[in-house]
């Protein structure tokens, strides 16, 4: 998604300066065009070179080169960037960007920016709790400006605290969030996925497979095309970097019911992607079951299903999405599921297909809406997957506010 795209970055002095050589890589090998321009006082945390060679462009720091007289036009410089990052940012950039200082040519570049420009803060706790700083920021950011909020960890100082600079992956995840067209601006949506896990007794349960990559590729996807977005998940060990995302961690069929009963009033749109447990022991035995007879059978009951129930609450305008995994007759089943769960489609996917499915990278899908009218896919990348089902949504959203 990145193809093509300008990223200007902007190396200010900070210890945190070496984790841009790993921003440029991952941008690079998303295939962005990348240009650094650097503070002098960045040369002392990280060389040009590194930079250069990993962006495969020089790197400008000087308002004009000494040898032969030539300018670095700051001006074509901003206005070549789809979008601009200030990464480290430090408490002295923040200080003169927020007032419009211009002496040095990172400075001038920001000053003529037209595009979006973030900020990935990162310097000692003090620092960045200091009232002065905090009002930089503020500042900065009435100007239309993103700050990507610093981490808490082990600071250069050896101190402790708020002031780290977001980790690479999420930097470039906001990159990503302000090149995506945002069509779902303005949406609220709801996304369950991964397994759950029914209790047999304190240590036991029964449980499934599910990943919870291809639930969590669908809200990542919805929050970049600027929906707000509720992810109820399942025990799993998947993490997401992608801003506008509320997670909200489950472990049973009855605790996803719940959560996922009470939010879907609240939103536009709803994608069951869960891979709810069908049936839960009747009971949960208090202490461990000790090990007695040679066999032993386990009584289970049905679970509610959260996608049948939100099917008959949902109004007109909301958009319901579910998931369908078959292994025979499954396009007939798949018809007759969006029907019964009153869905305005589902996804199906097939475990008949190799390594697709559960814990794969890749799934190959069919849609089936709810007049029984498919579409097929070739297989994909579960994030390319993400973004068909959400370029539906969108569709099928537009259609209903006319
Ligand atoms: N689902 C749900 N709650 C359940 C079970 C399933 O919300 N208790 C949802 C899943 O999240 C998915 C869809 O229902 O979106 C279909 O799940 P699937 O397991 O394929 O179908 P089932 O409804 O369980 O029906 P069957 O066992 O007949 O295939």
């Amino acid at each position: 998604m990145l193809k093509g795209k300008k990223i200007l970055i902007g190396v200010t002095a900070s210890i945190a300066a070496y984790k841009v050589a790993y921003l440029v890589r991952i941008l690079k090998k998303e295939n962005a065009e990348v240009k650094v321009v650097m503070t002098p006082s960045a040369f002392d945390f990280i060389t040009p070179l590194t930079l250069s060679v990993l962006s495969e462009n020089p790197v400008l720091s000087a308002f004009s080169n000494k040898e032969d007289g030539t300018w670095n036009n700051h001006v074509d410089l901003a206005l070549w960037a789809d979008v601009m990052v200030i990464a480290p940012a430090s408490a002295n950039t923040l200080s003169k960007m927020a007032h419009g200082a211009c002496d040095n040519l990172l400075m001038a570049v920001y000053l003529s920016a037209k595009c979006q420009v973030l900020f990935a803060p990162a310097m000692d706790l003090d620092m960045y709790k200091h009232p002065a700083t905090q009002e930089n920021i503020e500042k900065l950011k009435s100007f239309g400006n993103e700050m990507i909020q610093p981490g808490y960890g082990e600071l250069a100082s050896g101190l402790i605290g708020e002031g780290r600079m977001a980790e690479p992956e999420e930097i470039a995840e906001h990159i990503k969030s302000q090149l995506t067209e945002k069509k779902l601006k303005g949406k609220k949506a709801l996304v369950n996925a991964g397994p759950t896990y029914e209790a047999i007794d304190p240590v036991r349960f029964v449980g499934n497979h599910s990943s919870g990559k291809m639930g969590v590729a669908i809200a990542e996807e919805l929050a970049r095309n600027g929906a707000e977005v509720t992810l109820v998940i399942g025990p799993s060990d998947i993490t997401t970097k992608v801003p506008g995302i509320k997670r909200v961690d489950i472990v049973s069929a009855e605790e996803m019911y719940t959560v996922c009963s009470s939010e879907f009033k609240n939103v536009d749109v709803a994608v069951m992607a869960a891979a709810v447990a069908d049936y839960a022991p009747v009971s949960k035995a208090d202490q461990k079951i000790k090990k007695k007879e040679n066999e032993f059978s386990l009584s289970l009951t049905k679970t509610k299903d959260v996608l049948l129930h939100l099917g008959s609450v949902k109004t007109a305008k909301q958009v319901l999405v579910g998931f369908a995994l078959e292994t025979e007759n499954e396009v007939e089943n798949a018809k007759e599921k969006v029907k019964r769960k009153n869905a305005d489609f589902i996804v199906l996917n097939s475990l008949n297909a190799q390594n697709k499915g559960f814990g794969a990278d890749s799934n190959k899908v069919v849609f089936v809406d709810n007049n029984s009218s498919l579409e097929s896919f070739e297989s994909k990348s579960k994030k390319e997957v993400a973004s068909d089902i959400v370029h539906k949504i969108a569709k099928i959203l537009k259609s209903k506010s006319l």
